[in-house]
């Protein structure tokens, strides 16, 4: 659809990643690593003002104002490097140490760096390496779904079976639900664990304490493992909160959580992301991570680091900017007949389009091939979510993590041809 996007001029609300600046202390941290070469050089360059940098290289005021950036910091590389090269492959200690201190600050449990944290490229490879390590081909899976599209892939890959579990709309409460029933019916033999993507792509679910318990019971009662994609930990609205279910009473020793910085950093072309596994499994994991990518690159490792180590604020406050961005494209939805249960959580909106004049005779395909060519705004079709049953037939998916231009925009397009 990003492609179609582009070749029609489409504003692109079909793929999850923004237009919107990283974090500078994160880009600065990569930057500084791969130009200071070393902790010492990357500590002088944090500090250095233009004037030392002027005295330090021996030129003129005169001579210094026409040094272009890149010349600058040409001058100012270090001969002598580190973080360029090959780092340990399951990541830096300083990295590990503070995905440990971090994971604490919001969850209050401390796994330890050296046993339990594996440092790999996104969530993508790092859910690769542990269903790799933990399952055996004919092994099945819970895939709830809507689902994203990794889940059924990635079982493919290994020879895995997805036992689908659908989460519904509850269009009178404005939520998602779980069917506990589904997902007990799911759990039978020859299943090794469940995936929870919480906050949930496509549908914005935020799964509540109580559904997580539940997933806990049934994890200890049937002896199952739960593999959480929490990538979108800090994007929830109106007050929920997002748990972390390796946090939960006897969930820590069969819990592998599954993170990254690609919507937490706003960078999901850095491919920074971490395990936490059962320390049984680490070993397991790493080697599986090392024959495969070797490591994530080291100087995104430095910037990586020091994101994780800003204030709470940062991640505290980081659901407000995609708020606005979320009831402007909720509105602009509703203008013209979209359906909604506003998100809560994660920056997509799973719409239903059947009272949508225009567009409710058409299949979900249809549907995003009008919008694009005729309104020019890019959506993903419900059924891609799905793999049994008609329930994705109603619904188009629509990201909102472009800025609020771009969604504004959107909508006038959308009350232009549809209103
Ligand atoms: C639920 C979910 N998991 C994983 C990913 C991919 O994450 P990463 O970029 O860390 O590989 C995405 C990307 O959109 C996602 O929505």
């Amino acid at each position: 659809m990003t492609r179609l996007a582009v070749q029609h001029g489409a504003v692109n609300l079909s793929q999850g990643f923004t237009d919107e600046a990283p974090l500078f202390e994160l880009v600065w941290g990569g930057v500084a690593a791969a130009v200071g070469g070393d902790d010492e050089h990357i500590e002088h360059l944090d500090r250095l003002t233009l004037g030392q940098a002027c005295n330090e290289l021996g030129l003129s005021a005169d001579a210094f104002a026409e040094l272009s950036l890149k010349d600058l910091l040409a001058r100012l590389q270090n001969p002598r490097d580190r973080f360029n090269q090959y780092s340990f492959p399951f990541g830096l200690p300083e990295l590990r140490q503070a995905i440990a201190d971090y994971t604490n600050r919001f969850y209050a449990f401390h796994p330890d760096p050296d046993t339990r944290i594996t440092v790999v490229l996104g969530a993508t490879e790092g859910l690769s390496s542990v269903l790799r390590a933990v399952c055996e081909p004919g092994d099945a899976l819970v895939v709830f779904q809507p689902f994203h599209e990794m889940y059924p892939s990635q079982s493919a890959i290994f020879g895995l079976e997805p036992r689908y579990v659908t989460l519904r709309e509850d269009r009178a409460a404005g939520t998602w639900t779980m069917d506990r029933d589904e997902v007990r019916a799911a759990c039978g033999p020859g299943t090794r664990g469940i995936i929870v993507n919480t906050p949930h792509n496509p549908t914005g679910k935020v799964f509540q304490h109580e559904d997580l318990e539940f997933i806990a019971s049934l994890c200890q009662e049937r002896d199952l493992f739960a593999f959480t994609d929490e990538i979108y930990e800090h994007i929830v609205y109106d007050g929920h909160r997002h748990e972390c279910l390796a946090g939960f009473d006897g969930m820590d020793e069969r819990t592998f959580v599954i993170n990254s910085i690609s919507k937490t950093g706003s960078a999901t072309g850095w491919r920074v992301g971490w395990v936490i596994s059962p320390e049984a499994y680490t070993t397991r994991i790493r080697a599986i991570h090392d024959t495969l990518v070797i490591q994530a690159p080291t100087p995104l490792q430095k910037g990586t680091a020091r994101l994780l180590r800003q204030d709470d604020a940062v991640f505290r406050d980081m659901w407000q900017a995609y708020d606005r961005k979320r009831m402007t494209l909720v509105e602009g939805l509703r203008q013209v007949g979209f359906q909604i249960s506003p998100p809560e959580g994660s920056y997509y909106l799973f719409a239903n389009y059947r009272q949508v004049p225009g567009l409710k005779d058409k299949s979900p395909m249809d549907a995003a091939m009008f919008l694009i060519e005729t309104a020019g705004v890019a959506s993903v079709p419900g059924d891609n979510f799905y793999r049994i049953g008609n329930e994705g037939d109603d619904y188009l998916r629509f990201a909102f993590c472009r800025s609020l231009e771009a969604l504004q925009e959107a909508g006038r397009r959308l009350v232009k041809t549809l209103g």
